[in-house]
């Protein structure tokens, strides 16, 4: 079965990435309003792009009404941003800061989430995730009607100091961070335990020998 992505509504749209693009990484996103308010909401439309400089990537749609949500809002409005990845333990809070808060209110009141100041950034961090990003805007692209796709330059890593096995080299105790994934449907999300090794593979052309290029 194929879906012609053209015939469908945006919401059928949705239905079949987020049913099939799994598991997503989730970024606990703060930034900081013209109202000085402090925001912070979770967005899985996202991942790391590059190195040179180091991109991470944000997918933002439009709230109910049709408009930019406060995430959004800021970024474009303050040209910052904070990426916090999130650990089980705040399951909780980072659900809670999804909710549709008014944006005279702070998520990290409401939700009840610890900060800590960050060092390039006016959007503080969240003190409880294991790595957070402080990020500068480097583009936000408005494509069709429904959506921008925000682009960030990552400035400063904060890595816990627990999570850090080797400072030199950069080895990270990665697995014992215990982040968490979103899955298909509304709530629906991953633990990072399940996990298995595949050597990565060097070329060997043996394997193409004497072999027919019509088999697989
Ligand atoms: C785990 C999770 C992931 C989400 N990912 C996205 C996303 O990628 N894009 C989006 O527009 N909304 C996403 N949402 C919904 C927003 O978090 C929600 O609309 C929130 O109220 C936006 O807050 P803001 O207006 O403060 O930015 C997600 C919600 C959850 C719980």
């Amino acid at each position: 079965m194929h879906f012609q992505m053209k015939d469908l509504t945006p919401r059928e749209r949705y239905k079949l990435l987020i049913s099939s693009v799994t598991p997503r990484p989730i970024a606990w996103v703060t930034t900081i309003g013209a109202n000085g308010v402090v925001n912070a909401a979770p967005y899985s439309f996202f991942n790391a792009f590059g190195d040179s400089p180091a991109l991470l990537v944000l997918g933002l749609l439009h709230d109910g009404e049709g408009a930019d949500k406060d995430t959004a809002t800021n970024i474009k409005a303050g040209g910052e941003f904070v990426v916090n990845l999130v650990r089980e333990d705040d399951i909780e809070q980072m659900n809670l800061s999804c909710a549709d808060v008014p944006r005279d209110v702070s998520e990290i009141e409401y939700a009840g989430i610890a900060t800590a100041p960050a060092l390039e950034v006016a959007p503080p961090l969240i003190a409880t995730s294991p790595v957070s990003f402080e990020c500068r805007l480097v583009e936000a692209l408005d494509i069709g009607t429904r959506q921008s796709v925000v682009i960030g330059e990552v400035l400063v890593t904060h890595v816990a100091d627990e999570f850090v096995t080797d400072p030199e080299r950069l080895y990270l105790d990665t697995p014992a961070m215990r982040l968490v994934g979103r899955l298909h449907g509304s709530g629906n999300y991953v633990r990072t335990t399940d996990t298995f090794t595949v050597p990565r593979p060097r070329y060997d052309p043996e394997r193409l020998a004497g072999r027919d290029s019509t088999s697989p």
